[in-house]
C-alpha cells in the first residue's frame, strides 16, 4: 500500500482543515495516511513515506511559520530522491505578492532535495470552500497517481 505523510502548520485552523481534506481524499483513494503537526514531526520520520505533503500558512509578509523553521532547514539538507511531493496551503490574498509564499518556499525546497512534484501546488484563500475541496481532492488523486509503480 502506498504511504502518504501529510504535515501541517496552523495558527487558526485553516491549514489543518486543508490537511484533513487532503488526507481524506488520499485515504479514500486507497493510500495509508499519516497526518502530523510540523513542529512535532522529524524529517527523518516524515521521509519514510512515499508521498510527502506539506500544508502550511504564511506569516509576516512572506515568512515561513516560525515553528516550522527547523523542519524546513532539515528538509533542505535531505536527499528526497524517489519521493513524490505536493504542497498546499492557506494564506490571505490581502497580502498581495506575499500570498501563500510558504507554499512556494516548500515547493522549491522539495525540488532542491531531489523529490518529484506529483501535483501542482495549491494556494487557498483563507478557509477552504467547496471549490477548494474539489481542487484539493484532485491534488491528492494526482499525487497518488504519480506514486503508483510504473508498469513494466
Ligand atoms: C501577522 C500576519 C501576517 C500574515 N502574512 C501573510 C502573508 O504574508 N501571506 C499570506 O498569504 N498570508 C498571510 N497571513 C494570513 C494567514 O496566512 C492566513 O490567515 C492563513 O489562512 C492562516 O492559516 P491557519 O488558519 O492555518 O493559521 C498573515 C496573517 C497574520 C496574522
Amino acid at each position: 500500500m502506498i504511504k502518504a505523510h501529510v504535515v501541517f502548520a496552523t495558527m487558526t485552523g485553516n491549514n489543518e482543515e486543508v490537511a484533513d481534506i487532503v488526507c481524506e481524499a488520499l485515504s479514500q483513494a486507497g493510500a495509508e495516511v499519516r497526518e502530523t503537526e510540523m513542529s512535532q514531526t522529524a524529517v527523518e520520520d516524515f521521509k519514510q513515506a512515499d508521498i510527502l505533503v506539506v500544508c502550511a500558512y504564511t506569516y509576516d509578509e512572506g515568512a515561513l511559520p516560525e515553528e516550522g523553521l527547523d523542519f524546513f532547514d532539515e528538509l533542505s539538507e535531505s536527499d528526497l530522491t524517489g519521493k513524490i511531493f505536493g504542497v498546499a496551503g492557506s494564506g490571505d490574498k490581502f497580502y498581495g505578492e506575499y500570498f501563500n509564499k510558504t507554499v512556494d518556499q516548500f515547493d522549491a525546497v522539495f525540488e532542491q532535495a531531489g523529490a518529484t512534484r506529483g501535483a501542482t501546488k495549491v494556494k487557498i484563500d483563507l478557509e477552504p470552500y467547496e471549490e477548494d475541496v474539489e481542487q484539493l481532492t484532485r491534488f491528492a488523486n494526482e499525487l497518488l497517481r504519480a506514486a503508483q509503480p510504473k508498469e513494466a
